[in-house]
């Protein structure tokens, strides 16, 4: 799970994820740092050239008290006006970099969400089924509100503070040596006391996130099982479990704020402190006349440049901390390995037959659900798979379909291995009406032209008449324009699953794949899509999973599969005189109708 997930973030690591951030937006990212470097160069000109008009207004009431002449005006104004003029340009460039980075911000966001739902759709399914839902929710939601925390509010003026504090201390080197000295001392014992703080804030910050995505794996599933929850009357239950759960995130949370907060007191003494050693030498080396008092007032006005952005960013840490911690967690889910599809060997033609050879699979490697299974179909053919629920029905049909690869055995259309073919080629092959009948959050209309992406509008009501759905959709007031919900909810069940037949039927496809197509419609109705089906069963392959035995009479080959494989085979009046499992069932069902 990733809510679990450890968060070791070493230098290292920290840097390789800068680094990808960056490498995102290029040019953008090095136009906004010339943007702050300039604009910092400014900030750092201005206040020696302010040092030097102190010293000219000085040595000139000097003069005037001891009447030897006047304050030099002419040089006075030409420089307040150059020290106003880099304020302007200053500002300027800093506008220009508070423009840019909320765009290269807004831009990073933008691709990073692109590639992550592109990464879900690239996912091999078993990674998918191992993957929390609520989990890749979370990425989209907390992790990149934390990423565009860290970016607006603190990524930016990391970067910024840095070129600062590096600019003031060359400066500050220059003008006195030692006093530069003892300062580096200082803020760098605080930082020594602020890291080992941040380690504890880190613990604090890793849990809270744990339980946060939790939480939103929670409310993800109390908001779809509404239905459930409430016929069950699990209210109660539900809510207790998500305020224990929100309560434990305020709890994490809240620590890691506090300790995160003792950050900013303590950088806050040490530039105080920072101050008074100034002082103390500065008058010193005034006394010893190896310093101007107009030298001691610009070098403090340099270690007030030195300490804000210090100060600044102890105040960031947390976010930063935050930030890194979500950029680590969206880049690790975009490195998962995605489905293989190395060929590029287009499966152009189906004419033969389709093998399974001695398959075996297993979701988990501990349990084989198909084990050695051996299946010969030709082309044409009908064949139908019954068997008890679990028995791995729709496994194999995923199987065929590469959702899922293989452990042992071969799976071949006319000779071929099918892991020889590009998957979407193979896919191509075949039309399905799955046992989940799934419908996007569009109109009927586009729900059905999914199966056939270039299918005319005529074409679309033609399907739809042949899956008996056309006259409930004219029902609707917008008839085929009705928009559906993403689960589909206006509509019923059985309603469901007969556009996803009408979607089959007009995807044309030569193989096709009906997982309980029937299960979910009444008697009339299904003697009415079983018409249809026939029909559009007509020289095509086609795998027909089904509970109720009467609509697989005439399948040319009946698989009864169990927990241990396949039980019977052959067709219907073979199993029959069988007299085995399909017989019984066949008979009890008939009982009960
Ligand atoms: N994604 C999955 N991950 C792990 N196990 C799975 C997964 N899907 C199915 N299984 C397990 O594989 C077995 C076979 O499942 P399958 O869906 O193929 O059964 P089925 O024959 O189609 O059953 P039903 O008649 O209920 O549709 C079951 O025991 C099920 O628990
Ligand atoms: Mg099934």
């Amino acid at each position: 799970m990733m809510g679990s997930q450890e968060n070791k973030l070493g230098l290292r690591k920290i840097n390789k994820i800068i680094f990808r951030l960056m490498r995102m937006h290029t040019a953008a990212f090095i136009f906004t740092g010339i943007c702050a470097i300039l604009s910092i160069i400014c900030a750092v000109i201005a206040p020696i050239l302010l040092g030097d008009a102190i010293n000219i207004v000085i040595e000139g009431s000097a003069r005037i008290i001891d009447h030897s002449g006047t304050i030099d005006f002419p040089k006075l104004y030409y420089t307040l006006f150059i020290i106003g003029t880099l304020y302007f340009i200053g500002n300027v460039f800093s506008y220009l970099y508070e423009y840019y980075t909320s765009k290269v911000t807004t831009d990073i966001l933008y691709t990073l969400r692109e590639r992550i739902i592109t990464k879900i759709l690239s996912l091999p399914m078993s990674s998918i089924d191992e993957k929390e839902k609520g989990s890749v929710i979370s990425l989209f939601s907390n992790e990149m509100d934390f990423l565009r925390e860290a970016f607006v509010s603190s990524f930016s003026k990391l970067t910024s503070s840095l070129i600062t504090v590096i600019f003031t201390l060359v400066v500050m080197l220059t003008i006195n040596i030692s006093m530069t000295g003892v300062i580096i001392l200082v803020v760098l014992l605080t930082l020594v006391v602020i890291l080992i703080l941040q380690r504890f804030s880190k613990r604090y910050f890793n849990k809270q996130i744990a339980v946060q995505t939790t939480a939103t794996e929670q409310i993800e599933e109390i908001f779809s099982g509404q239905e459930v929850i409430r016929s069950l009357n699990y209210e109660e239950q539900a809510l207790e479990e998500f305020i224990g759960n929100v309560g434990e995130w305020n709890n994490q949370e809240w620590k890691f704020k506090f300790i995160s907060a003792t950050n900013y007191p303590i950088m806050d003494l040490s530039s105080n402190l920072g101050y008074v050693l100034v002082a103390i030498i500065g008058g010193i080396l005034v006394i010893q006349g190896a310093m101007s008092v107009g030298r001691i007032l610009t070098f403090i006005e340099y270690l007030k440049n030195f300490n804000t952005p210090l100060k600044d960013v102890t105040k960031l840490l947390p976010q930063l901390q935050a930030g890194m911690v979500a950029a680590d967690r969206i880049f690790t889910f975009l490195e998962m390995e995605e489905e293989e599809n190395p060929s590029g060997k287009e499966l152009k033609s189906f004419n033969d037959e389709i093998k399974f050879e001695n398959v075996s699979f297993g979701y988990t490697e501990d349990k084989k659900i198909i084990d050695n299974f051996n299946l010969t179909v030709k082309k044409g053919e009908k064949i139908s798979i019954i068997g008890e629920t679990g028995s791995g029905k729709t496994t194999l049909i995923k199987l065929l379909m590469r959702l899922y690869d293989i452990d042992s055995g071969e799976i071949t259309i006319d000779g071929v291995n099918i892991n020889e073919y590009d998957k979407h080629s193979l896919r191509s092959f075949m039309g399905m009406v799955l046992q989940e009948s799934w419908l996007f959050s569009d109109t009927i209309e586009e729900n059905i032209r999914y199966g056939n992406l270039d299918a005319s509008d005529d074409e679309i009501i033609t399907a739809s008449k042949q899956a008996n759905t056309d006259d409930f959709i004219r029902k609707f007031p917008d008839g085929y324009k009705t928009l559906l919900n993403e689960a589909g909810d206006s509509l019923s069940q059985g309603q469901r699953q007969l556009l996803t037949i009408a979607r089959a039927i007009i995807s044309q496809k030569e193989i096709l794949v009906l997982d309980e197509a029937t299960s979910n419609v009444d008697t009339r109705t299904e003697l009415l899509i079983q018409q249809s089906l026939d029909k559009l069963m007509e020289n095509k392959t086609s795998f027909i999973i089904a509970h109720r035995l009467s609509t697989i009479r005439n399948a040319d080959k009946i698989i009864v599969l169990g927990r241990g494989g396949v039980i019977e085979q052959g067709n219907h009046e073979e199993l029959l005189a069988k007299k085995g499992y399909y017989y019984n069932t066949l008979n009890s069902q008939n009982e009960n109708s």
